[in-house]
């Protein structure tokens, strides 16, 4: 049978923030490292039912701007409740691998997500030829462990296989792509990577 991500995740909208609790000092701190900071533009893909957008709308302040986009109606349903009271946040739904849009971004975030992505150089290609502006930067983490996410995939007959390979290997992946890798480290709790898109080509 064909996987459906978008009716996966429509299921898991409703419990996501009590069953995944994030703690948010340890997004703060995560956020405190990608140079996010007043007036950036973000693009925070995968961004489930908008936990991370409260933490980027704090760096970026009145004169930025973040777009949420989501595959699930229900997590897109959710995260456009929760975060109304902004005027310079919004979220769309859509299919990541089949997004175009007029606008680059500074920065492109994705928070729990990069797993879900099945063909990554191409996902990594768009996002440096299309999404991000020229100096932008792409932050692919994890607020929890790698063996944490693969053990939690792995209880999941649809996910399974979203297997999280260790950060080295997403980051050559970055340079592949055209990156310049500026973070690579996954800890007991965390795991971030970093690539720029060089200013001039
Ligand atoms: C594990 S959740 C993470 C949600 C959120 N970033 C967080 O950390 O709470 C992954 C999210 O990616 C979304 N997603 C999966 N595949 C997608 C795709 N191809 N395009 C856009 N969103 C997608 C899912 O609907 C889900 O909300």
């Amino acid at each position: 049978m064909q996987r459906n991500d978008r009716e996966f995740f429509n299921a898991l909208a409703e419990s996501w923030d009590t069953t995944r609790a994030h703690d948010p000092a340890r997004l703060r701190e995560l956020i405190a490292r990608t140079g996010i900071g007043s007036g950036d533009t973000v693009l925070d893909i995968g961004c489930g039912t908008g936990v991370l957008i409260p933490f980027l709308r704090e760096r970026v302040g009145d004169s930025g701007c973040v777009l949420g986009i989501d595959i699930a109606d229900n997590m897109v349903e959710l995260a456009a409740g929760k975060l109304a009271r902004f005027d310079n946040v919004a979220v769309r739904r859509a299919d990541i691998m089949e997004f175009s849009t007029d606008c680059q971004f500074q920065h492109v975030t994705c928070l729990n997500f990069f797993p879900h992505i099945q063909d990554r150089p191409t996902f990594l290609r768009k996002v440096i030829g299309e999404w991000l502006a020229p100096g932008g930067t792409l932050h692919v983490f994890h607020d929890i462990s790698r063996a944490r996410v693969n053990a939690i995939h792995g209880e999941s007959k649809t996910v399974k296989e979203d297997r999280l390979p260790p950060c080295g290997e997403v980051g050559e992946l970055f340079r592949a792509a055209g990156f310049i890798l500026e973070a690579c480290f996954e800890t007991d709790e965390s795991y971030f990577v970093q690539g720029r898109k060089p200013a001039m080509p």
